[in-house]
């Protein structure tokens, strides 16, 4: 019996010995070494002159019956795809395999970029079926399925006949029949390593400005008067809550910016020259059972203070012009504060408030009574 398997063990326990002696691990304490089979299982890429593509083969019959029952469902029963994916096969022409080029690439009136249509190496259509598809199961395919259902997709392409069997022994001859197998260009930076292509030139080109360059530019926006109301009011198209309200694109700009700038949408500012609020706590005598300072509270408690204010317009009126309004009809004010709604006072919708009924109540009551201090 050979004693040569031993040999070998016996050098792989010596190398190992070896290493460990050096003592020096590239990354000590963090995971351990991979083992072949991890490796192999990563190591699956499948070049262009076909190193790494494992010994197989695949009719084109049976790569049919793979197409239809794990692809077509999204590629479509001819590689034409639905709407939703890209089509794998057409565009290509007889003329294509003989040139190597495929002419309805150039063709702008053409629709579609089909796979086929760009695909350059056979040796990537079977190396990404083989690692990503099908989508939902990557890697389920068998070596002789991933051979048969390429052999299918080029039947499909007139690439090869309808009897073919594709296998390791016979790519190379069916990548010399690829439509597009010289339309892929190597010379641009895009492509790496100069060992692939030493004269590659980078696909952008500027020069860098070292003296007497332009000062940082000032960026700035501008939208031309006449466009300014070109999709409506845009102060109308905002959501209903929250600080970003657009501007009241109905009115001209007024220059300057400022509060100004937005006059109708949300007159944040106080307006000082508005009616004069009220001054219910001296003109009018609080009405009975109405706390004052528990309904303010109350506004505090559940934030209708950011949108209300006691003398000056926020987002929503303020109380003193409520009180105005609706001086005394505490009920249909107890129901507007738990609905809410719009049209009263502005465009500005307020939203329903989930507070409980004595509150609504409070508030309501308070606010009939005149908003007293
Ligand atoms: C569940 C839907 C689905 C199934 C089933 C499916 N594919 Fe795909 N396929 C896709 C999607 C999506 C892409 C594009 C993926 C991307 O760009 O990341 C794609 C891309 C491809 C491409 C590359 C197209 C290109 O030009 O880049 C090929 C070739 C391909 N599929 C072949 C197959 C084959 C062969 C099968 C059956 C074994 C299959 N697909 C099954 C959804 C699917
Ligand atoms: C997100 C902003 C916002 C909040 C929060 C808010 N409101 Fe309002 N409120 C408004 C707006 C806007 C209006 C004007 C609606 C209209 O024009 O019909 C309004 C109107 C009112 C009115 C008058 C209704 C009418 O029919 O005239 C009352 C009363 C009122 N709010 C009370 C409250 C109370 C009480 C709270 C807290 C529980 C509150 N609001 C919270 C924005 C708000």
């Amino acid at each position: 019996m050979s004693r040569f398997p031993e040999l070998i063990l016996a050098l792989a326990a010596l190398t190992a010995g070896h290493a460990l002696a050096q003592g020096k691990p590239a990354y000590p304490n963090i995971g351990r070494d991979a083992t072949q089979k991890e490796v192999a299982a990563w190591d699956i890429d499948v070049r262009p002159d076909f190193k790494g593509l494992p010994a197989g083969s695949g009719t084109v019959a049976k790569g049919q019956d793979v197409w239809e029952s794990k692809c077509a469902s999204c590629h479509g029963i001819f590689g034409e795809s639905n709407q939703v994916f890209s089509p794998l096969v057409g565009g290509t022409t007889a003329a294509d395999i003989k040139s190597g080029n495929v002419a309805r690439l150039k063709d702008v009136a053409y629709p579609a970029r089909t796979t086929l249509m760009k695909v350059s190496s056979l040796s990537t259509l079977w190396d990404y079926i083989n690692r990503a598809m099908p989508w939902t199961q990557p890697k389920s395919l068998t070596v002789e399925e991933v051979y048969s259902v390429t052999a299918f997709l080029l039947n499909l392409g007139g690439i090869v006949p309808d009897n073919f069997t594709l296998s390791d022994q016979n790519i190379r001859e069916v990548q010399a029949r690829m439509p597009n197998r010289n339309g892929m260009t190597l010379a641009h930076s895009m492509w790496p390593g100069s060992e692939f292509n030493a004269n590659r030139k980078p696909d952008v080109q500027g020069t860098a400005c070292m003296k007497d360059c332009a000062v940082s530019p000032r960026v700035s926006s501008l939208l031309p008067d006449f466009a300014r109301n070109a999709h409506g009011n845009l102060a109308q198209q905002n959501r209903d809550i929250g600080a970003q309200r657009g501007a009241d694109t109905s009115r001209p700009e007024v220059k300057g910016g400022g509060a100004t700038a937005a006059p109708a949408v949300v007159a944040a500012a106080p307006a000082p020259a508005a009616a004069p609020a009220p001054t219910p706590d001296t003109a009018r005598p609080a009405a009975a059972g109405v706390d004052s300072k528990a309904a303010q509270a109350l506004t505090q408690k559940h934030t209708c203070t950011a949108c209300h204010a006691p003398a000056s317009k926020l987002v929503g009126p303020s109380w003193a012009d409520i009180a105005k309004k609706h001086s005394g009809k505490g009920d249909y004010l107890a129901g507007k504060i738990k609905s809410g709604g719009s049209g009263v006072w502005g465009a500005i919708p307020m939203p329903p408030q989930s507070l409980g009924d004595a509150d609504a109540r409070a508030i309501a009551n308070w606010l009939a009574a005149g908003a007293p201090k």
